[in-house]
């Protein structure tokens, strides 16, 4: 175990929820921070649906999955994140809202803790500009569902000790991930690949090119992908790929990976993805209905 003890994950909605089963069942006591009660509460369900099928299939043990569920603190007050040696933020993809949190928590945390964001597309650099203590700021980007992906990448900020990176590293084994280093750069490894190449897919459906199903299908048998890119927007959920399109495209000027119109109409539509039931498929439960 590494010398950090307790994880704070600060927004506990897609990502957070998914790092907070990491951390739990790594060990780790974990203080999940939201100012939502309502996200609390599903990440809490989805949390005990997760071990519980993780117990059906062997993976863990009924004592290991209780044990998990006991180390968990969940927390509407961004007080309690005092206790954590290392947080990571998941809260919206928003500088202001990133730099606004990362303010509140260099009071409440004491000097040693380790602060980390989760972000895919800002800038470790001008987010950890906003904390208080940029040398103790490292980028730890998961993947989604982060309890079940082991990439992390990790990105020092032009400012970021070796010694926190070298802290952090270790944590991220610890949890059973398989950190990477990047550098501070738009969209790391994956989503410099991912975004306009999801944009890719989007804009083949605008222009009629396939259907959803068959652009995917395509993909998974020609390039042994496990999902397709239209599959993984619906699990993504459209509204956070606009907000990554709009974060890359608007660092890197790249035409690639500008928001295709349909994105907006889809958003505006409520078609979210598997959150809100549509997106390029619809969705009954955890089933999917292909077009
Ligand atoms: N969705 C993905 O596929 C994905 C993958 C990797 C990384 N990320 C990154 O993870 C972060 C979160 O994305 P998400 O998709 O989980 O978002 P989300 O909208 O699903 O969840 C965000 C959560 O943060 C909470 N929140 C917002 N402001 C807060 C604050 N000031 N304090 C505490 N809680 C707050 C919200 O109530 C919500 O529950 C973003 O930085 C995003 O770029 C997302």
């Amino acid at each position: 175990m590494s010398e950090i003890k307790t994880i704070g994950i600060a927004g506990c909605g897609t990502m957070g929820a998914g790092i907070a089963i990491v951390a739990a069942r790594a060990g780790f006591r974990t203080v999940v921070y939201d100012t939502r009660q309502d996200a609390l509460d599903r990440a809490l369900k989805q949390t005990k649906d997760f071990l519980a099928k993780s117990v059906q299939r062997g993976k863990l043990t009924e004592e290991q999955a209780a044990a998990s569920v006991n180390n968990f603190v969940l927390t509407t007050s961004l007080s309690d994140m005092g206790s954590c040696d290392l947080v990571i933020d998941a809260v919206f993809e928003d500088l202001r809202v990133k730099h606004d949190l990362f303010g509140k928590l260099n009071e409440v945390c004491p000097p040693h803790t380790i602060f980390a964001s989760n972000t895919s597309t800002l800038s470790i650099t001008e987010i950890a500009a906003g904390s208080g203590r940029d040398d103790r700021f490292v980028g730890m980007h998961f993947c989604l569902p982060a309890q079940l992906m082991k990439l992390v990448e990790m990105s020092p900020g032009l400012n970021t000790s070796e010694e926190t990176l070298a802290k952090a590293w270790t944590a991220c084994e610890a949890l059973g991930q398989k950190p990477v280093k990047t550098k501070d750069n738009p969209g790391f490894i994956l989503n410099y690949f991912l975004v306009p190449f999801n944009n890719d897919a989007i804009r083949m459906v605008e222009a009629g090119v396939a259907e959803p199903a068959d652009i995917d299908r395509a993909i998974k048998e020609g390039l042994g992908y496990p999902m397709g890119p239209l599959e993984l927007l619906d699990l993504v959920g459209l509204d956070t790929q606009l907000l990554l399109c709009e974060a890359m495209y608007g660092i890197t000027n790249e035409p690639r990976t500008a928001c295709p119109p349909l994105v907006k109409r889809m958003i505006a539509a409520g078609h979210l993805g598997r959150k809100s039931g549509r997106g390029f498929y619809t969705y009954q439960g955890n089933a999917m209905f292909g077009s």
